[in-house]
């Protein structure tokens, strides 16, 4: 496991590498792309060897039999999140954005309103929209570059015709790991105003030292409303396998979304349930402990490079490896500092604003990738905005 290794990723149908030009306008040929959320690390020897395996085995039948994947995730969640899943719980779908969908899909009707804590992951928009749905944003407060939770406002804002709430947890893009008390919190607004809780915690394993997850079903009295989003892509950076696990503790809420992913054939493939079924093992774990350190290391050097540009601030990650930046202390108007950043420092980062009401001023920059990596990125930055020096 060597996080130093520089692997040229152009030119692999990579959506981060090869479709930053078309999106951004940042050039091919010396740009940096620290945009969307995957890592250009190698993937964890475990997962290649279970790859490998397929391919000297040469046959690339029909998946079937998924009892030992099932094993691998109730053993994960057990040893790394103590959370006992029941293996009957357990869908797996073509990814979590997918998952979500599907929840939308099975619980909800066109017209009904769907809660987002902004600014949050853009995809969640995107779909309730495509979906015929209304995203009702409610605002996280930002105190002193935190996002924290402003329950008494939102509890005003609802109309009576929400139905659901997708939640980040950890956080996309503030890096929040909710505690208890806030999860709690959560749970609450839901029981007051009868919304069904999807908890997308796809992030939970990047978690840096000093806190700790709290998966939700840990959280009592939520049973019923609760369903949970977990999937071993972004952990191990095998987005590509687009493979992920819709948990549904209470036997009840399962079947309308059984009977969703009925109806229109959804199953998940080979690739998918193999690679991830390897990625939850003991080798797996020690791959993600010395992940979370190098994206540790990785944190505090593009933190202590952006904070140093005055009016410029990182918000303190608790975890993610997608940093979140604050401009608006600069003054300068957003165009202009999308334009040092895309053009001037050619990097390709994501515009605050895709993330809903509060990303105004902001760019999220995806910083897991070789150290030299993000020192250049971090170089470039302090170029660009040279003048505030
Ligand atoms: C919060 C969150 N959910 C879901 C996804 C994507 O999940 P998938 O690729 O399984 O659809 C991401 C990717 O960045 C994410 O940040």
């Amino acid at each position: 496991m060597n996080f130093d290794q520089i692997t040229d990723r152009h030119h692999t149908h990579s959506t981060k590498w090869d479709m930053m030009e078309k999106l951004y306008g940042v050039p091919a040929e010396d740009g940096i792309s620290m945009w969307v959320a995957d890592m250009d690390f190698q993937a964890a020897d475990p997962v290649k060897a279970e790859l490998r395996a397929m391919l000297d085995h040469g046959v690339l039948g029909y998946y079937g039999d998924d009892a030992s994947y099932r094993a691998a995730i109730g053993w994960w969640m057990h040893t790394r999140h103590s959370w006992e899943v029941d293996p009957e719980a357990i869908f797996t779908t073509p990814g979590i954005v997918n998952g979500v969908a599907l929840c939308i899909d099975a619980y909800t009707a066109p017209g009904d309103g769907i809660v987002l804590f902004t600014p949050v992951y853009h995809a969640f928009a995107r779909i309730i929209r495509a979906s015929g749905r209304e995203g009702v944003e409610c605002a996280l407060r930002n105190v002193d570059g935190r996002y924290q939770l402003d329950i008494a406002a939102w509890d005003k804002q609802m109309t009576g015709r929400e139905k659901m709430l997708v939640l980040s947890s950890p956080h996309n893009p503030g890096g929040r790991v909710w505690s208890r008390a806030e999860l709690e919190e959560i749970r609450d607004f839901c029981i007051r105003h009868d919304l069904l809780l999807i908890s997308d915690e796809i992030h939970h394993d990047l978690v840096f030292p000093g806190t700790t997850h709290t998966p939700f079903a840990l959280i009592e009295g939520v049973e019923d409303r609760l369903i949970m989003m977990s999937s071993t892509t972004k952990t191990f950076n095998i987005a590509g396998i687009h493979t992920g696990n819709v948990i549904i503790p209470d036997a009840r809420l399962r079947a309308p979304f059984a009977a969703r992913m009925a109806a229109l054939g959804i199953w998940s493939n080979a690739f998918g349930f193999r690679l991830a079924e390897a990625a939850y093992s003991p080798e797996g774990a020690k791959w993600v402990d010395a992940l979370v350190a190098y994206l540790d290391g990785n944190r505090k050097l593009f933190d202590a490079g952006v904070n140093a540009i005055p009016g410029v601030r990182s918000m303190p990650l608790e975890s993610t490896y997608l940093a979140w930046v604050d401009f608006s202390a600069t003054g300068m108007a957003e165009a202009e500092v999308n334009d040092r950043v895309l053009k001037r420092a050619r990097l390709a980062a994501n515009l605050g604003p895709t993330f809903g009401k509060g990303g105004e001023n902001f760019l999220r920059f995806n910083f897991a990738t070789p150290r030299a990596v993000v020192e250049e990125a971090v170089n470039r930055l302090a170029e660009a905005f040279a003048d505030l020096q």
